[in-house]
């Protein structure tokens, strides 16, 4: 018989059913609510709040879990790549040599894009922040590719958008930083893979090829992994939103890069470490950064730290600590920042302000250690968690739109304004 619970409101009782998840998560399927009760629920931040069942990542905060399609992420880092990890997010299993050899050859295929694109470009100020270049490029494609926009599209022409977006998104990635820099663009060599492609396509220029190095590039398939999905975080629940209303793909991933580049979310990497600067600068001094974070009259947070779900150690903290050593260590580099990162967390774990709350290093804190050691430049840090992202946003909207009844989302709200009142004329106010 269906698990249920019991609510009762004004006088009456109605049964809510219990639904429950693989892990045995459980939930109250409010679906019927509203129209069997005439009661809404007010979750401000959804903390509470399932806004839909999922196959893709599971996460348990506590123990500090995090899976995609069912396998352990420390297991993926050690013997996956990123672009298999893209394939498994996306379709639901592991590729066969076959299906990998077809996916790659698809995404190598589309490395380019339309040549007007690059006048975009240049009418943007060297200064432009790459997050705001890359969200209205991903969505300018949209332009290009007229025939991949129909709001119900056959899971050919699926594949399709998917894959040229796979492929473009880097290459619009690598531009930006090029703009940036005042250097010509760098189209993809054929024999490079997906990830030593996009530091090609970053770094190499008229007089100086870049080589790519298997250590920067183990530690980009590392870092692009960890960073591949996170169930219904800010900017997946933005994408999934966009895509609610049947937008094209190409228009819901530019609002989930828009999502993602706010300094709670996906641009805290950046913040980490313009942080640890200045802590730095400041003589290191930790102790008067702390104090900010717990004063609550200073909007300082501690960057890096904290998480909606972990209240545990963020797992892909872990793994990524664990590599600045190797990487930085292999690439024989000694980074001031890093020994600050690792001081700081040590006296931030041990400060009751910080174990009350169950504030830990989240994925943010030491990504940008290992960005730096690899020469891309800190206003480019979010914009590759938005590429190692990618996949995770193209498979939840691939997951939702591909579901039966999908209804757009429309959330509901407590009214607390003005009762009705009458217009008075101006000269009366
Ligand atoms: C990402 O959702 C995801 O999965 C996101 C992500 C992903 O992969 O998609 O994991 C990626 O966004 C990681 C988070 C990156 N952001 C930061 O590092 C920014 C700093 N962290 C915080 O702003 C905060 O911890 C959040 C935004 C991450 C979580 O915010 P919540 O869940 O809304 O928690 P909260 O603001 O309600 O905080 C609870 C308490 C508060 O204190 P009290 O009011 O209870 O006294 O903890 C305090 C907060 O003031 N707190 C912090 C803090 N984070 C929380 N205090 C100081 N420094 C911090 N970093």
């Amino acid at each position: 018989m269906a698990e249920t619970a019991k609510l009762e409101l004004d006088g009456k009782q109605f049964d809510i059913p219990v639904v429950t998840g693989t892990e045995n998560e459980k939930g109250l399927d409010i679906t019927r609510l509203q129209a069997s009760t005439g009661y809404i629920t007010l979750d401000p931040g959804y903390a509470n709040t399932g806004s839909c069942t999922s196959a893709i990542t599971y996460i348990d905060g506590d123990k500090g879990i995090l899976r995609y399609r069912g396998i352990d992420i420390a297991e993926l880092c050690e013997k996956s790549t990123f672009m298999e990890v893209c394939y498994l997010l996306i379709y639901g299993e592991l590729p066969t040599v076959e299906q990998f050899t077809k996916f790659k050859d698809k995404v190598l295929f589309h490395s380019l894009i339309h040549e007007d694109m690059k006048s975009f470009f240049t009418s943007y100020p060297g200064h432009a922040h790459p997050m705001a270049i890359l969200s209205a490029m991903v969505c300018s494609l949209s332009v290009y590719h007229p025939e991949l926009l129909k709001p119900d599209q056959s899971p050919h022409e699926r594949d399709q958008t998917i894959t040229r977006l796979l492929s473009k998104v880097r290459v619009l990635a690598a531009f930006a930083y090029k703009r940036s820099v005042g250097e010509a663009f760098v189209y993809s060599r054929p024999e490079l893979d997906y990830l030593s492609n996009f530091m090609h396509m970053m770094f190499t220029t008229p007089v100086k090829l870049y080589e790519p190095d298997e250590v920067t590039r183990r530690a980009l398939d590392v870092l692009f992994i960890l960073h591949a999905d996170h169930e219904q975080n800010c900017s997946t629940s933005t994408v999934r939103m966009v895509g609610s209303s049947k937008a094209n793909l190409f228009a819901s991933i530019s609002a989930g890069i828009c999502a993602l580049w706010g300094p709670l979310h996906g641009g805290a990497n950046q913040a980490v470490i313009e942080m640890l600067e200045a802590i730095a600068a400041d003589g290191g001094n930790y102790k008067k950064f702390i104090d900010r974070a717990k004063d609550k009259n200073d909007p300082f947070r501690l960057m890096g730290f904290g998480h909606r779900i972990y209240k545990n150690y963020d797992p892909r903290a872990q793994i990524i600590k664990k590599h600045c050593d190797e990487v930085l260590g292999k690439l024989g580099i000694h980074d001031p920042i890093l020994e600050i990162a690792k001081g700081l967390e040590e006296v931030a774990l041990t400060d009751p302000y910080f174990i009350e709350r169950k504030l830990y290093p989240n994925v943010d804190f030491y990504s940008g250690i290992l960005y730096r050691a690899m020469k891309i430049p800190t206003n480019m840090f979010t914009v590759m968690f938005a590429l190692g992202r990618l996949p995770g946003w193209i498979a939840h909207w691939k997951e939702m739109i591909e579901e039966p009844g999908m209804r757009i989302a429309r959330p509901r709200q407590i009214y607390i304004g003005e009762q009705q009142r009458a217009y008075k004329p101006m000269e009366d106010r």
